[in-house]
């Protein structure tokens, strides 16, 4: 059967969807971003080699399928040409990758804008990548954006250049940033004779591949809980990070979605500020941070570790419609006395929803597992992980009511329990 499937993340983000996309691609035609921008960051361990991805899909190491930046996705050219430039160092064929020409752009002056405007907002900065990506969403939306398609005619892209400096001319000056539209537009021309091969028309990609038959695999980036509709508003990224933002990212209906793969972590980070009720401020803290190496691929910013939460996982399984869960790090928990969920909120003695997680008062109930000692990194088949571990998987099963398809227990791209082609449940 042909279709759509979605990947992902139900967390905060880094929950190792570059890592399953990279198993799934085998069986799709083509892989596609349909979100975000480069404040992604996708680290993949190929052949012993680090590398890190951030405009790029996951399936990029599959030749010879075809991989889209879909129209939803803002892209920063300079980092997108020196991602290519990279990948084609270590010989990889880039020419697979193609960007839909309604991409909007991520230009100097969005990361001057987003830098100023963290700054305005003092302690209650958002801890926001710092690459430009809530300015470019607002631009887009208010119509002032510059577009991918715009290269091909530089008459309008100097006027549409022009027209969002001219708007956002005494923000940039007053705060120091002022750009000069001219030295701009002649490092976009540059820019544009090495992005022009790669720009397609994405809806015509997409419905090619449909129409034929064929599987298109939708590679999500950040997670549910950085949607900017139903996050921890406003300490959320600026696009629809849930499986509804594929539709709407490349221009499919929702008929065509065949399955939704729901990706987190055994456990729960979350990288920059807002409300993270399963927070652990101490050794344990310290230690899945350590064991996990939980530090921001782009940022280098310590990540903040805490418990799975199965609140918030319920809420984001029925906001995405996951069909299948996979669940990464298990091997990072190796170790712990006792693992913890968090299993309600309670404010007053009452329990309360996930919409209220940011509220003063709320307090996190945790429900605990007994911990296994066992190294998990060498497991391959669900039967074989310490009782402890496969009881804590299936606990998560039963408390989000969604199957468990894969767990990962490793970096390497091997190390992953595939218990869906094992045809057995956790
Ligand atoms: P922005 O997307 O750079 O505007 O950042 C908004 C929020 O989303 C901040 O809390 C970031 O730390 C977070 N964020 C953005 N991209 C990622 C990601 O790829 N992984 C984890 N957190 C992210
Ligand atoms: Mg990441």
């Amino acid at each position: 059967m042909s279709g759509v499937t979605i990947v992902v993340g139900i967390q905060w983000g880094d929950e190792g969807k570059g890592r399953i996309v990279d198993v799934l691609a085998d069986r799709a035609e083509m892989i596609a971003r349909f979100g975000g921008g480069n404040n992604a960051g996708h680290t993949l361990v190929v052949e012993g080699r680090k590398v890190v991805l951030r405009s790029v899909p996951s399936g990029i190491f599959h030749a010879p399928k075809p991989l889209l930046i879909g129209a939803g996705v803002v892209i920063d050219l300079a980092g997108f040409v020196q991602e290519l430039d990279e990948l084609r160092a270590i010989g990889v064929d880039v020419s697979r990758v193609k960007l839909d020409e309604r991409a909007h752009l991520t230009l100097p002056y969005h990361i001057a804008l987003d830098r100023l405007g963290e700054q305005a907002r003092g302690k209650g900065a958002i801890g926001t990548t710092g690459r430009g990506i809530g300015p470019t969403y607002v631009d887009r939306v208010a119509r002032s954006g510059v577009r991918a398609a715009d290269l091909r005619e530089p008459e309008r892209l100097a006027q549409r250049v022009r027209a969002a400096l001219a708007l956002h001319g005494n923000r940039l000056s007053e705060g120091g940033a002022a750009i000069d539209a001219g030295r701009l537009l002649e490092e976009l021309a540059a820019l544009s004779t090495r992005v022009a091969p790669h720009l397609v028309d994405g809806v015509a990609l997409v419905h090619d591949v449909l129409e034929r038959g064929g599987d298109i695999l939708c590679e999500g980036a950040q997670g549910t809980m950085l949607d900017v509709g139903f996050g921890t508003y406003p300490y959320v990224t600026s696009s629809h990070t849930i499986a509804g933002g594929a539709c709407v990212g490349l221009g499919f209906g929702p008929m065509a979605v065949r399955e939704v793969i729901g990706v987190t972590k055994a456990y729960c980070t979350r990288v920059g500020a807002g409300p993270f009720p399963s927070e652990l401020d101490d050794a344990v803290g310290e230690q899945l941070r350590a064991r996990g190496n939980e530090y921001g691929t782009n940022t280098g910013r310590p990540r903040r570790c805490g418990w799975f939460d199965v609140v918030a996982a319920r809420y984001a399984c029925r906001l995405n419609g996951v069909s299948r869960l996979v669940v990464t790090k298990l091997d990072v928990m190796s170790g712990l006395e006792r693992v913890g969920v968090v299993s309600s909120y309670v404010k007053d003695g009452r329990p309360v929803g996930v919409d209220r997680l940011g509220e003063a008062g709320v307090t996190p109930e945790v429900t605990w597992y007994p911990g296994w000692s066992e190294d998990v990194s060498a497991v391959r088949r669900v039967e074989d992980l310490p009782r402890n571990a496969r009881a804590y998987v299936q606990a998560l099963e039963q408390a989000t009511d969604t199957p468990v398809g894969w767990i990962s227990v490793g970096a390497e791209r091997s190390s992953l329990i595939s218990i869906v082609d094992s045809g057995r449940r956790v």
